[in-house]
């Protein structure tokens, strides 16, 4: 009885939170609308790495899954400054810095016509989809859906990618 209760309220919740049916859905890039797009996204405040991680967001993530998280990042990015460029651009100091500006890496156009400035709040938004948040990146990641990973991961790249951490 309990199951069949759930159900009910699953179906009813799941119904209840349903798009209305549209005759266009099957369209090549009907909704993409709806995306977050670099293009007039608001970074929010440009401050160093270290004046983030007070903010109680950074202060209570979770570091050690976010390190586990970044394993997905290192394939293709060293994390320290002054590494080597790999697949993906060195990450060093890349908090507070504009997209696109290390030296030595062939960056998308999309991504140096970003205008972007690497905040935690422009990585949370590239992070949880990078392909359309810039599109036309040529940076494969298809991106983190959950917002506490997110977050922890991004704590952790506050510390990681400063110098003497
Ligand atoms: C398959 C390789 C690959 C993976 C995996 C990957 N990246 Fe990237 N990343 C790239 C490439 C390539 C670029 C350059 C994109 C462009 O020019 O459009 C990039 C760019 C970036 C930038 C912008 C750097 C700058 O100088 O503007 C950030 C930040 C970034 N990646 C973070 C991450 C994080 C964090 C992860 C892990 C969740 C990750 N990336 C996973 C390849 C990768």
């Amino acid at each position: 009885m309990r199951i069949s209760i759930f159900l009910i309220v699953a179906a009813v919740t799941a119904s209840a939170c349903s798009p209305p049916p549209q005759s266009n859905s099957d369209r090549p890039g009907a909704g993409e609308s709806s995306a977050t797009t670099a293009a007039g996204f608001d970074v929010g405040p440009v401050l160093a790495a270290n004046a983030y991680l007070v903010d109680p967001e950074f202060a209570d993530a979770d570091v050690e899954r976010g390190e586990t998280l970044s394993l997905a990042c290192v394939v293709c990015h060293t994390l320290r400054p002054g590494e080597d460029h790999v697949l993906g651009p060195n990450l060093g100091q890349v908090v507070g810095a504009a997209a696109a500006m290390k030296p030595g890496f062939a960056y998308s156009e999309a991504l140096a016509a970003s205008g972007l400035v690497w905040t935690p709040r422009a990585l949370d938004a590239w992070l949880a989809a990078p392909a359309s948040f810039v599109p036309g990146t040529t940076m494969v990641f298809a991106g983190y859906s959950s917002s506490d990973d997110r977050r922890d991961l991004i704590t952790y790249l506050l510390r990681a990618t400063e110098p003497g951490r």
